[in-house]
């Protein structure tokens, strides 16, 4: 993909029945601004076999720009009534940051990919076990263990070290949840319970809440971990705050070991309730 230039953003809009006008409308507003503030520009593409569906792909001057368009009052209003008349999924979102920790992270994965070698080979130096003795309690977590392409372990490891945090003295059931933004900002959540049980907030909860309080908008994807050999959804509660803030996000669903799922909100919560049909 492109360096710090030229980055492509595809949100696929789907408009609800005889709205498609207004989407029309909103969308050439909404390349008005672009175009003037040198945000970059905007196509729409019409899907033919699905007349109210569109592509809206976007072209940004910059990865920069990207996020100050993100955060502009006038696209913000924009995306409200956007929202009201339609469901966005992000599609393709070129504008992911590369922040430190990613680095740091892609940095140590090397390291541990290079060092895969097997058997006793492996020891570098003397770590005070004997030959064939092996590590058992407190392994770490780590590279080593985290398979897949870098971006999933960017997401999944966010939600394992938020998930470090999580307050549950009453359960002992810790989850980390970690909420991609349309910028490619990763904002981590974990549970956090209460005496009187009821005013538990779930990990997806405070993470949506946290981003929603940050002034973030659009999201692309959340990771939700915890430590079961049955991957852990999202409640009903989650699924419904997360579908109204985050529309169709996909969901990643991972433990502490190499299990990993993924779904798409909608078909976790079919037929919602939302805005929409106020
Ligand atoms: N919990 C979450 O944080 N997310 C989920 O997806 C399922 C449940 C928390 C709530 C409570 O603190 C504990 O897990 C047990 O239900």
């Amino acid at each position: 993909m492109a360096g710090s230039e030229g980055r492509l953003s595809v949100a696929m809009v789907e408009v609800v029945d005889a709205q498609e006008a207004g989407f029309v409308e909103i969308a050439r507003e909404f390349s008005a601004i672009m175009a003037k503030k040198g945000y970059g520009r905007t196509d729409i593409v019409r899907d033919e076999s699905s007349p109210s569906t569109f592509y809206a792909v976007r072209h940004w001057a910059s990865a920069e720009a990207a996020e100050t368009c993100h955060a502009d009052p006038d696209i913000q209003a924009l995306t409200a009534r956007l929202y009201k008349i339609a469901r966005v999924t992000h599609v393709v979102n070129g504008v992911r940051r590369t922040d430190p920790t990613r680095l740091l992270l892609d940095d140590r994965r090397k390291h541990v990919e290079s060092d895969r070698r097997s058997g006793f080979e492996r020891r570098k130096k003397d770590v005070g076990r004997k030959d064939g003795e092996r590590r058992k309690a407190d392994r770490r977590l780590g590279p080593r263990r985290t398979r897949g392409p870098n971006v999933e372990l960017d997401i999944v490891a966010t939600a394992r070290r938020a998930r470090e945090n999580a307050d549950a003295r009453f359960s002992n059931f810790k989850v980390g949840a970690a909420l991609e933004t349309a910028d490619g900002t990763l904002i981590g959540g974990c549970n956090v319970e209460n005496a009187t049980y009821g005013l538990t907030i779930c990990a997806e909860r405070v993470a949506m809440f946290k981003a929603i309080s940050e002034g973030h908008r659009v999201f692309t994807r959340i990771a939700i971990v915890a430590d079961t050999p049955t991957l852990t959804p999202p409640c009903g509660a989650c699924r419904q705050i997360l579908w109204e803030f985050g529309g169709n996000l996909e969901v990643i669903l991972a433990n502490l070991s190499a299990e990993q799922a993924t779904h798409r909100l909608k078909t976790l919560l079919p037929l919602p309730f939302d805005a929409r049909l106020l």
